[in-house]
């Protein structure tokens, strides 16, 4: 029996892929930049959230679909793009294309990859979107064209457009591990191999721990070899020019992933944006930026509804997922839980963190007294630091749009 079966929480799911990796592994996908600020507010924001149950609602039943771009899925938890699966698995995107497929989930591919992004395509189903770093060299049009096209070709439907990683960011546990991005894995890191005596197996026969961000977009099977590079080479900052660029040559929805005010919103809706992605890189860039969930509600009142708003960061209860709801995300996605997932199960370990938050979702639902996710609304949240009079007069409901008072408040300063 594979322990990631009998783990009740994303927090076990993390425990199991902490005993398999080796120590610096688990620091790649664990870490964050400078003092891991931004990465432990991401998670203390979501735990100082309360909430408001509505009761005698009829909840009988739960729905917790939704519709992204026409695209039916499961539930709102949707699998952020990540360039290093293959540091916990050996069929990487491939195992997490198919797991997502197989839960219904959104799956977004990283331009850092190990595989093809056709053979990643061809294992996942129609819920596949693609994370894009713009080439080096991206006003040259025709690299950015043919990188475009190919993703196109490939089979993606969406793409996200990456923009805070100018650089990268300063991960501390790396540089102390001595690694450097792209991600590459030596003996020497693996100093206490016989604790893990899987990993290391794989790693040994070369199937494990080399080659991530090798393929990128130019995929082998695309045969774009002239547009071949390194994971590295695609870490450069991203301008308007850029973003224009990609619009006028990307034919389906558009997404910025890496927002974090309020301000920029109008601009990028007014330059062809098609959604919001609310993201600090999960603390791996700047730190000392908020908590996505703190940013949430202000972005979602400058976008008023004109395209979906999204977030990731953090998320790892239900519990989360419907406080990121209530506050107006359409959908959010997970990066660190699925890949423990992967690296405890492969495949089945993704799924299971699906099934884990899904499960989570619902009983917050059911007690929330909503049926569906439409139900869940900004008055489920109370107001942070409403006074037990504010509380006994039920001043603490908010009132649309959501949060904005809060944002006021402070909570966004
Ligand atoms: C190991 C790792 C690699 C990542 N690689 C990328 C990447 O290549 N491109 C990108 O846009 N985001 C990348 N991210 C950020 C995720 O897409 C996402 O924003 C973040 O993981 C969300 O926070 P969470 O891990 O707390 O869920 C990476 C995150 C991790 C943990």
């Amino acid at each position: 029996v594979n322990g990631a079966d009998r783990v009740v929480n994303v927090l076990e799911m993390r425990e199991l892929a902490r005993r398999r990796l080796p120590r610096p592994v688990f620091d790649i996908i664990e870490g964050g930049a400078d003092d891991e600020i931004s990465l432990r507010d991401n998670r203390r924001a979501f735990e100082r959230i309360q909430f408001r149950p509505r009761p005698l609602a009829d909840v009988a039943s739960r729905d917790l679909s939704i519709d992204l771009f026409g695209l039916p899925l499961a539930s709102p938890v949707c699998l952020a793009p990540t360039g290093a699966a293959r540091l916990v698995h050996p069929r990487a995107e491939l195992e997490v294309a198919r797991a997502a497929d197989a839960a219904g989930a959104l799956y977004v591919q990283a331009t850092g990859t190990s595989f093809p992004l056709d053979e990643v395509a061809a294992a996942g189903g129609d819920a596949l979107w693609f994370q894009l770093y713009t080439p080096a060299r991206s006003a040259d049009t025709a690299e950015l064209d043919a990188v475009i096209a190919g993703v196109w070709a490939a089979g993606y439907r969406a793409l996200a457009l990456t923009i805070d990683t100018a650089v990268t960011g300063n991960r501390e546990r790396d540089r102390r591990n001595r690694i450097a991005v792209p991600y590459r894995i030596r003996p020497r890191h693996v100093a206490d191999a016989l604790v893990h005596p899987r990993w290391t197996s794989e790693f040994l026969r070369g199937n494990i721990g080399s080659g991530i961000g090798r393929t990128g977009y130019m995929a082998n099977a695309l045969k774009i070899r002239a547009l071949e590079s390194r994971l590295s080479a695609s870490i450069h900052p991203v301008t308007w020019d850029d973003l224009r660029r990609v619009r006028a040559l990307w034919p389906g929805p558009l997404l910025v992933k890496g927002i974090m005010r309020p301000d920029e919103c109008p601009r990028l809706i007014g330059e062809g944006v098609d959604g919001i992605i609310v993201s600090n890189h999960g603390g791996r860039q700047l730190d000392g930026v908020p908590a996505t969930v703190e940013v949430l509600p202000s972005v979602v009142e400058a976008v008023a509804g004109q395209v979906p708003v999204l977030l990731d960061g953090g998320i790892r209860r239900g519990a989360d997922v419907v406080k990121a709801v209530a506050l107006g995300a359409r959908a959010v996605f997970i990066g660190r839980p699925y890949l423990y997932g992967l690296a405890a199960a492969g495949g089945a370990g993704v799924q299971r963190v699906l099934r884990l938050l899904a499960e989570e979702i619902d009983i917050t639902m059911a007690l929330l007294g909503c049926a569906s996710l439409a139900d869940v609304t900004p008055d489920l949240i109370r107001t942070p630091g409403a006074s037990p009079v504010e509380l006994a007069r039920g001043a603490h409901a908010v009132s649309a749009p959501p949060v904005a008072a809060s944002a006021r408040g402070g909570m966004t300063k």
